[in-house]
């Protein structure tokens, strides 16, 4: 599809993540020198930093099939087993979410993951049996934005851990220079680096705003992004300097005004500012705490002085 064409296809196209990158190109060769299927990867880290991208990535490297699905959608064991006997030799299967998986299913993954065998019950009661059946041998690529969710025997499965990180301004930069590229839009180096520089270090927020400011040069200008044309695109946007956006500042200056600045528990801030606890966990708080303007305490969350200075308002006394 149009969208999928944006993704890399390759880790030579993909930017960033060097060390995932490095470890993973090592990995994937091996495998192929021995002929034998990826060991299972679990990907973790903030959402829209590419794991999605990296599991096709995988697959396309490994010259293999993938099967995506995730975790909330797998409800009962025959659905993972539906799946599972549909693989094909040396697939890789993507679950997203893999934190969300329930428990009962956990336990059928196990001996999939580790002997690529699947262990069914058939029949209720006394006449009820157990019935091993082999699977075609697979790769699991899980990806979760919380890998202290997983339970430790699901993590012990995975035999390669890559933790993705938040890019750099000047990776960004080149992710939306690129992109601009495959939308045949035309951008100079100084809006690119202001697009970067507000996309909170994740690709897929750098993308979107990269096609916002290209509406906006679409309708107001000739096509072209320039460095002004980008800035009051992006302030129309209510994308901040930092790239904070109406979310971010509800959740600061909730803490701020209604806590005297914290500590507050998180499902406090949420009810309060009506935002769900696990977006605000997941999604919201990692950037903040990354850019040192919030920080976890035992007793909940604080704002820092730079939020102060941020919103130009006076630093408290104590
Ligand atoms: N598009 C989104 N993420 C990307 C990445 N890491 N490298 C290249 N293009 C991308």
């Amino acid at each position: 599809s149009f969208e999928q064409s944006l993704r890399p296809q390759s880790l030579k196209q993909y930017i960033g993540q060097d060390k995932v990158k490095e470890n993973l190109e090592i990995f994937i060769k091996a495998a192929r020198i021995r002929e034998e299927t990826l060991d299972h990867v679990l990907l973790y880290g903030p959402p829209g930093l590419g794991k999605t991208t990296l599991a096709a990535i995988i697959a396309n490297e490994m010259g293999v099939n993938i099967r995506t699905t995730a975790g909330p959608a797998i409800e009962r064991p025959g659905d993972l087993a539906a799946i599972l006997t549909a693989l094909e030799p040396g697939d890789v299967l993507f679950i997203d979410e893999i934190h969300r998986l329930p428990r009962s299913i956990e336990e059928v993954l196990y001996p999939a993951m580790e002997d690529f065998c699947l262990d069914i019950v058939i029949g209720k009661g006394p006449s009820a049996r157990s019935v091993r059946l082999d699977l075609p041998p697979f790769t699991l690529v899980g990806a979760t934005t919380r890998a202290g969710s997983l339970s430790a025997p699901l993590r012990d499965r995975f035999g390669v851990l890559s933790r993705l990180e938040y890019y750099t301004e000047e990776q960004l930069t080149d992710i939306v220079v690129r992109t601009a590229e495959v939308l045949d839009t035309s951008i100079d180096g100084k809006a690119a680096i202001e697009v970067a520089r507000r996309s909170r270090g994740t690709p897929r927020i750098a993308n979107r705003l990269l096609r916002r400011v290209r509406d906006f040069a679409q309708v107001k200008a000739d096509g072209t992004v320039d460095e002004q044309l980008a800035k009051e695109a992006l302030e129309l946007l209510q994308v901040d300097r930092l790239g904070l956006d109406h979310i971010d500042h509800k959740l600061l200056r909730g803490i701020i005004e209604k806590f005297r600045g914290g500590p507050v528990g998180l499902e406090t801030i949420a009810a309060t500012i009506g935002e769900e606890a696990h977006t605000i966990e997941d999604v919201y708080e990692p950037y903040l705490l990354q850019i040192g303007f919030l920080q976890r305490t035992p007793r909940g969350r604080v704002v820092t002085d730079l939020v102060y200075r941020h919103f130009q308002m006076e630093v408290p006394a104590d």
